[in-house]
């Protein structure tokens, strides 16, 4: 069974309004919150938390507090990072076991360091390096639609995460080593996501440090078995060289600190982890997003196969290629704004501060949440629609830097920004050149939030191929 696409109209559609879960007009009480966000944690949000400038409540002994104004964050993220740049004990509690002292989840002193070094290696201006691994992957994944046939019928969703594994695999363990090792690698990951996703997400925000955590068996299993097989690959690849191509993992080989020593092998392997998981489910949802919000828009869908069509042809892309892709580039920006992949950026406060002249005590939650400011009808025009133009008319209403936060802001801005970006654009432009994806009919697509942003558990839609 084919679904039919829907047709490309010459005049532009009204822009697409895509789901969101319902908005309280008045809050209910703290325990019927708690039973809401079981189920989804964005569905706790009621209108005005969307324009509130700074919220502040306390849940179970804790005060959270809401920086929603891009001022605001710029205050927290910028100007109070030293004091606001830990994590949520939450998060580190969930991610402790996997990571370690990782770049993600540590702080201060050993942050700082981490930072220095991992940084530089996945930073902007080694991603034309890293370019022609994520073309020669997304041409892969090309090939594997094109066998399926017209009209075959994919878990869009999967497809993505499969495809943006492989990617980050290969370039954090080379080539050959990646492409050997991904299926063993993401299957470890896989199993230890999904043991910690049963970590209900309430206690993100509140539950006391003293419940005993969650830290089972299982768990650590899950860990010992991704270690051994980062140490395989480590010590496979500092035998054979690799060739000499961009890699991670070569570059935290060779990296050395200020005291020109080298970094051990267990923080090069919390390292690489670090880079996997920050790197693949992010790109993996915000490609997924990309594909439902297009087969719900025609009129964007022929922008984009117009740009595409005249920037590729029949070529091959390359990385010069990403800069004459501005339509692309604002399809995916869009995307990030209407569903971030971490929708939550939660803090806990190491000392007093004050944010916008409001006192705040140490051990309290900071959150910035691009899920209510990036849809704050005070900052964005028509907020709720998917409206890509948004990103490239200059006269189009946009929040400064503050205000439009998916990838964070601040010293702990993600590392991986530009690699992302372009992994994103070239996955699009590629697929989009030589493929159109329809969704499922009477296929419910609704946003839920684990550890990151998704478009549900999966996303059925259909490939058809365009005509050349
Ligand atoms: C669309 C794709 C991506 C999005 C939306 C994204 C978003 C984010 C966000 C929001 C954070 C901060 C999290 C927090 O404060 O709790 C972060 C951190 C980080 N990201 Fe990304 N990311 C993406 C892709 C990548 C890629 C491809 C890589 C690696 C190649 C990467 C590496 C990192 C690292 C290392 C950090 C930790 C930075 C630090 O704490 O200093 N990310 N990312």
């Amino acid at each position: 069974m084919t679904a039919p696409i829907a047709p490309v109209s010459p005049a532009l559609e009204d822009p697409f309004v895509p789901p969101y879960p319902f908005r309280h007009e008045k809050m209910p009480p703290v325990w019927k919150l708690i039973g809401i966000a079981r189920k989804n944690f964005l569905a706790i949000w009621g209108h005005a938390d969307f324009k509130g400038r700074l919220r502040s409540q306390k849940v179970l002994a804790r005060e959270i507090v809401v920086c929603n104004r891009p001022d605001v964050v710029r205050e927290a993220f910028q100007v109070n990072h030293a004091a606001l740049q830990r994590k949520s004990p939450q998060m580190r509690h969930a991610l402790e076991p996997l990571l370690g002292d990782g770049l993600f989840i540590s702080d201060t002193q050993t942050w700082a360091d981490r930072r220095k070094v991992v940084a530089p290696i996945i930073h902007g201006t080694r991603v034309p390096g890293f370019a022609p691994i994520m073309v020669e992957t997304i041409e892969e994944k090309r090939s594997e639609w094109t066998r399926k046939g017209a009209g075959a019928q994919i878990d869009a969703l999967a497809e993505m995460a499969h495809l943006t594994a492989e990617i980050i695999c290969r370039t954090i363990f080379g080539r050959t080593l990646g492409r050997n090792y991904a299926a063993e690698v993401v299957e470890g990951f896989s199993d230890y996501q999904r043991r910690i996703d049963q970590v209900d997400l309430m206690s993100m925000i509140g539950l006391p440090e003293w419940l005993p955590r969650y830290q089972s068996r299982a768990v650590r299993l899950s860990v010992k078995r991704i270690m051994s097989v980062m140490d395989e690959i480590i010590d496979s690849y500092a035998a054979q060289k690799a060739g000499g191509e961009a890699s991670v993992i070569g570059g935290l080989l060779e990296a050395r600190d200020d005291d020109g020593q080298p970094l051990s092998r267990e923080a090069i392997r919390n390292e690489a982890a670090v880079i996997f998981m920050a790197g693949h489910e992010t790109t993996a949802n915000t490609l997924a997003w990309t594909w439902y919000l297009l087969s719900q828009s025609p009129g964007v869908r022929q922008k984009l196969h117009a740009e595409v069509d005249a920037v590729l042809g029949d070529r091959t892309p390359d990385f010069k290629d990403v800069a004459k892709l501005p339509y692309c580039k604002a399809i995916i920006e869009e995307t990030l704004r209407l569903y971030p992949p971490v929708p939550i950026l939660a803090r806990e406060a190491m000392e007093d501060v004050q944010i916008s002249h409001k006192p705040i005590a140490k051990g309290s939650l900071v959150m910035v949440v691009p899920w209510l400011m990036h849809r704050n009808p005070e900052l964005w025009d028509n907020a709720d629609a998917f409206i890509p133009e948004r990103f490239i008319d200059p006269d189009a209403k946009k929040p400064n830097k503050y205000g439009y936060v998916p990838f964070s802001i601040g010293p702990r801005i993600c590392a991986g920004l530009q690699f992302g970006m372009t992994e994103a654009i070239l996955s699009l432009a590629i697929l989009a050149r030589h493929f159109d994806l329809a969704l499922q009919p009477g296929t419910d697509v609704q946003p839920v939030a684990r550890l990151t942003l998704r478009p549900g558990d999966d996303l059925p839609m259909s490939l058809h191929p365009r005509a050349a």
